[in-house]
């Protein structure tokens, strides 16, 4: 489908808005008129899904459904089949009454254990055998079919999920729930509730111009606890993060001011459901970073909640946050002489002046980057990057991450290294001829996908080459808690250690170093250290791809609970014996040449051929492009082995030989 059909005139606008309308685009050619056949047997392992609809009165309601796989499952690419003597029935929820109403659903399987989802829209209808419409009775509503003709249909990045095993005993379909209770306002528990949950799905609605009824859209938002406010007992506010450009939830609030919500009260097995009027808010001011760095947020005045208890044997077991929740700044951290002024401009970006520049190896220069006098700098967590904005030799200006080395407790200047890749993509080489004494530069507020996990759990930190820099700050952050820790640090030779001497100072004698190249050095066993570590240890990686993926199946192997497994890789980095590749695109009828420093990603995106694209990391999977021929490389860490049959990561993937064919 093409994506000037995909966007309606409310998304339009908000990207517009947004300043996002080139991503939006890129990203929007991810919807499909059809479900993809990859993302059948994903739809058909469920036992949760989030749908979305729209009451008599044009309210909007998500709602979650629970059962056992199958009891959603993709007939054909073009139609979904519910089936309700499958599920655990919840005759109080507004759906079954919604959907008599209007038959648009906007729906969402999300597998939170995962982090990976897929949305489809489309029209609702009964098709049982005795052709009965389903009703608000629970007699009705057992041993129905559902079919759902899909409209839209695409996969979301893993962006701010927490991850949860959902297991649902059998012993729940047979328990029979109390009514609901309904209001208007808001108790002190539901705000107690919705003031500590990291999670929600939103419904929300756009006006179809034929038929005018609702076209609904289903969607995920999370964040640390609290990152809802509750402004009232009528009135939440919601920061809306960076995510894929698209604004399908805020271009429709922007047409049809209404919006719905659902939060899973996961320890206390009930729902709640909200819905009422929304409105979005611009370029608010945000000193304490909630939205972070957006400035955007959108408010919801409730007019109906529900909530309603779910089986006891629905349970859920928690793992971890999504390393993608921002951290929003605590007050005190902003206090400056009594006054509190953030670093962070008008426009979301700090300007910082180079105030130290020190070479640590042959290519490594760690640089020292300074707040304005009189301003105090975000605060951030061991393992954050930041980026900052970097003019490449053709012009083109880029944002480029770096971890940020010093410690966390220092909120006046970051510090940050950059190793000079000579067969890099052109940033690190600009920023060591750019940054010199004084100069300012232009960065965001720092963001963190890799951050240690509150427990008391042994850490094993693993660091290859340049990969130190965030291993750096969280081994600060360990000695600083006198928590339980052993560091393993290699790189090619011993000039490559460059932060070797640091290391040691903090580490001491649970510091190991290791050496790759030459004979008779130490090497790092990967083998042997993940044989010998236990199990409940948790371990923090970074470096190149191929260790990070050594270590995942080493962990696989030796049971080690995949929760406790947390890695960082250089992304794109590229290797010294990488070859050119051709690259054969069948839809667009070309050949491009990928040279050996560039990604398959750079060269689509140099010929103007649009890709959808999010972390470049290969860790996102929104890049994933199907292989019509060839042999890739696969350099992610998203598709499973299965996924990789068919599908590369062009973001940060290449070639066995020297040429592929792609479904683009
Ligand atoms: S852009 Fe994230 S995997 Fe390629």
């Amino acid at each position: 489908m093409s994506h000037y059909l995909s966007f309606h005139q409310g998304e339009l606008d908000v990207q517009a808005m947004a300043n996002e309308s080139a991503i939006a685009l890129r990203n929007g050619q991810v919807i499909s008129s059809n479900i993809l056949p990859g993302a059948m047997p994903f739809i058909a392992q469920q036992n949760m899904l989030v749908i979305s609809s729209v009451d008599q009165k044009g309210l909007p309601w998500s709602s979650v459904l629970f059962g056992t796989p199958g009891f959603i499952q993709a007939t054909n690419s073009g139609a979904l089949l519910l089936d309700t003597s499958k599920m655990l029935i919840n005759e109080h929820d507004p759906l079954w009454r919604n959907i008599l109403h209007n038959a648009q659903v906007g729906i969402l399987a999300i597998e939170l254990s995962t982090r990976r989802r897929f949305r489809v829209n489309g029209r609702i209808q009964n098709i049982s055998k005795e052709g009965q419409r389903a009703d608000c009775e629970a007699a009705s509503l057992t041993n129905q079919l559902f079919e759902i003709t899909v409209q839209q249909a695409y996969p979301n990045c893993p962006k701010f999920i927490q991850r949860r095993n959902l297991k649902i005993e059998e012993d729940s379909y047979l328990e029979v729930l109390p009514k609901p209770l309904m209001g208007n306002e808001l108790t002190p528990e539901l705000i107690d509730v919705i003031s500590q949950s990291d999670s929600f799905f939103v419904s929300s609605a756009s006006l179809t111009k034929e038929k005018n009824e609702h076209n609904v859209d289903a969607s995920h938002r999370g964040g640390f606890p609290g990152f809802i406010k509750v402004l009232g007992n009528r009135r939440l506010l919601i920061p809306d993060y960076q995510g894929n450009s698209m604004f399908n939830t805020l271009g429709n609030i922007h047409v049809y001011p209404k919006a719905g919500i659902i939060i899973v009260d996961f320890d206390n097995s009930r729902v709640l459901q909200l819905s009422g009027n929304a409105n979005i808010l611009w370029n608010q001011q945000d000193d304490t970073n909630h939205s972070s760095g957006t400035k955007r947020f959108w408010e919801l005045s409730v007019e109906k909640w529900q909530e309603t208890k779910i089986p006891k044997g629905v349970n859920w077991n928690f793992q971890d946050y999504s390393p993608h929740n921002p951290r929003e700044l605590k007050v005190k951290e902003l206090e400056v002489k009594g006054e509190i002024k953030s670093a962070i401009g008008a426009n979301g970006r700090m300007a910082l002046r180079v105030s130290q520049v020190t070479k640590k190896s042959k290519h490594i220069n760690v640089y020292q980057l300074q707040a304005q006098e009189g301003t105090v700098l975000p605060a951030f967590e061991a393992g954050a990057h930041l980026p900052i904005e970097v003019t490449l030799d053709n012009g083109k200006i880029v944002m480029r991450h770096y971890s940020i080395l010093s410690s966390s407790q220092e909120n006046r200047f970051y510090e940050i290294a950059i190793q000079n890749e000579e067969q890099g993509r052109g940033g690190s080489k600009a920023l060591h001829q750019q940054l010199r004494l004084s100069r300012v530069v232009n960065v965001l507020p720092p963001k963190n996908e890799f951050s240690l996990t509150p427990n008391n759990q042994h850490v094993v930190l693993i660091a290859g080459g340049i990969g130190i820099t965030p291993i750096l700050s969280m081994l600060r952050e360990l000695v600083d808690k006198n928590a339980s820790f052993e560091i393993h640090y290699t790189a090619k030779s011993e000039a490559e250690l460059a932060f070797k001497k640091e290391v040691q100072a903090l580490a001491g004698s649970k510091a190991h170093f290791y050496t790759s190249q030459g004979k008779q050095v130490k090497r790092l066993d990967l083998q042997y250290l993940i044989k010998n570590s236990h199990a409940h240890s948790h371990v923090y990686m970074c470096g190149p791809i191929r260790m990070i993926s050594q270590v995942r199946e080493l962990a696989t192997e030796h049971n080690w609970p995949e929760s406790h497994v947390h890695f960082e890789s250089f992304g794109a980095a590229s290797q010294p014996n990488d070859k050119a590749i051709e690259i054969s695109l069948k839809k667009s009828n070309q050949v491009i040449m990928v040279d050996p420093n560039q990604t398959i990603l750079d060269a689509l995106m140099d010929k103007n051929i649009s890709v959808p694209f999010d972390c470049k990391r290969g860790e996102c999977g929104m890049c994933a492009t199907t292989v019509l021929s060839g042999e890739a490389d696969h350099r992610d860490v998203y598709l499973n082995k299965t996924e990789q049959a068919q599908q590369m990561c062009v973001c940060v993937s290449r070639a066995k030989g020297e040429k592929l064919t792609l479904d683009l």
